[in-house]
């Protein structure tokens, strides 16, 4: 069977997490590919509603394995937590959860060089989570990190020691207001690698390559969004991996001709957290309105999200870098009620009218051109079935597979599992 992948297709938060669980219905095995604790993926079902960090989003249904691939780097410490927040709902993670030996560990260092750097940076600062994601995949790249599988090796702490000594007298170099105790960040940190050896670690490539070949479905969930990658996002305001569908096959050892359908989600309007560009971003009523409506506060961190219209110039950018297949559209109910509806359908960039995301992003050298479009009063929360949508969402929707020449698979109307409408 072929991997299906699923990611987000702008800057993260997009409703991930909502729809791997609505998904997992119909898969064996969810594996996450990148990133770490740097997500928060919400989940809403029977009243109840839970933020994942690193562990998949599959995790809630009873017939799922869940699989956190050697792309995802992983802090013990809030790894623990996250099981304990976990603990309500008699999960069985002993044989539902299992780790890959190479995925990277974040070490407390890690977290505290995050700090370094970004109070390094002043004003240019990238708005990081803070959770050590950027030091780890530095070190992973630089032949340094500790690996998951390192952990089952008698002499691990020696070398944690050194990389740990290393990291303070980098911290040290910034010359930054950096407060740390890290005696006592450490003692949570070794009492935390006990939760996280008390896992199964697995080869996880062989793993996924064995269950493909037995039949098994798996779903690859992908974090934060394309617009946040590494190497296609609006660098250097990025994260520090992959985010787009080639870091499905890095992250889990999945072979390129294997994957199958490519779940690209997006919500009607956009988001942003932290600092960088975001050309279709609102700074009047409207974009506050979209704030307060959608909820728009980080799951993470608690930031106020930054609000603004769909960006179809970034939007087809991401299907293209991604080769999406299906398309979901979520939050739409957020944008019931406003008299008119913006989507950017192309740049003004240095006096020029282009239809392709540029190089440079930056407000100076860009304006978005939009389309207007007539918006709808309709509260879409207790729809069950698209016969029921207005006419101004169908035309919205319409508009938006013409021009992405890819069908909405999926229309999201509300945070709950149920409030899933397919097309
Ligand atoms: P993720 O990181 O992509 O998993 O997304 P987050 O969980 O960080 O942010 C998405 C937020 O929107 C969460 O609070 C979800 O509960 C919520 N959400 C998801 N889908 C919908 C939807 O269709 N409508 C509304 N109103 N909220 C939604
Ligand atoms: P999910 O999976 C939204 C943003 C941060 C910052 C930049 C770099 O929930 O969609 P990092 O901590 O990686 O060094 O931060 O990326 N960011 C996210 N924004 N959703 C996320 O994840 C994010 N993960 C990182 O705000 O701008
Ligand atoms: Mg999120």
């Amino acid at each position: 069977m072929a991997v299906d992948l699923l990611l987000g297709l702008q800057w993260g938060d997009e409703g991930k997490g909502k729809i791997v669980d609505v998904l997992t219905a119909n898969y064996n095995i969810i594996a996450r590919f990148q990133g770490g604790p740097n997500a928060g993926h919400t989940l809403e079902f029977d009243g109840i509603k839970h933020v994942l960090r690193t562990i998949p989003s599959g995790i809630f249904h009873d017939e799922s394995i869940n699989v956190i691939g050697n792309g995802v780097v992983i802090d013990p410490v809030v790894f623990a937590k996250e099981l304990e927040g976990l603990d309500q709902f008699n999960l069985d993670y002993k044989t539902k959860l299992i780790i890959s030996r190479k995925a990277h560990v974040i070490l407390p260092t890690h977290r505290l060089l995050d700090a370094a750097s970004e109070a390094s940076k002043g004003k240019a600062k990238i708005g990081s989570t803070l959770k050590g994601i950027g030091p780890t995949y530095m070190d992973k790249t630089g032949r340094n990190g500790i690996r998951v599988g390192d952990l089952e090796l008698s002499d691990w702490k020696e070398k944690y020691r050194a990389l740990a000594n290393k990291h303070e007298a980098m911290i040290a170099f910034y010359n930054v207001d950096v407060q740390y105790d890290l005696e006592e960040m450490e003692a949570e940190f070794f009492e935390s690698i006990k939760v996280l050896k008390s896992l199964q670690f697995i080869d996880s490539e062989e793993y996924l390559y064995q269950a493909q070949k037995a039949g098994k479905t798996i779903l690859a969930e992908g974090a934060q969004g394309s617009l946040l990658d590494i190497d296609f996002g609006t660098y250097p305001f990025v994260t520090s991996s992959n985010t787009t569908a080639a870091g499905a096959c890095t992250g889990l050892g999945v072979a390129p001709n294997q994957i199958g359908d490519v779940y690209g989600i997006f919500k009607a309007y956009t988001t942003r957290v932290g600092s960088g560009p975001f050309p279709t971003e609102l700074f009047d009523k409207v974009g506050e309105d979209m704030a307060i409506i959608g909820n728009e506060v980080g799951a993470v961190t608690g930031r106020a999200r930054r609000c603004g219209w769909l960006d179809l110039v970034a939007l087809k950018y991401a299907c293209q870098v991604n080769g999406v297949t299906k398309l979901m559209m979520m939050k739409g109910d957020v944008l019931s009620g406003f008299k008119t509806l913006k989507i950017c359908t192309a740049y003004k960039y240095k006096g020029e009218t282009i239809t392709h995301f540029p190089y440079n992003v930056e407000p100076e050298n860009l304006e978005p051109i939009y389309t207007d479009f007539k918006g709808w009063k309709e509260d879409l929360t207790q729809m069950t079935d698209k016969s029921q949508f207005p006419k101004e969402l169908n035309d919205y929707i319409a508009f938006l597979e013409k021009e992405l020449e890819i069908p909405i698979h999926v229309v999201s109307v509300g945070p709950d599992r149920k409030q899933t409408i397919y097309m």
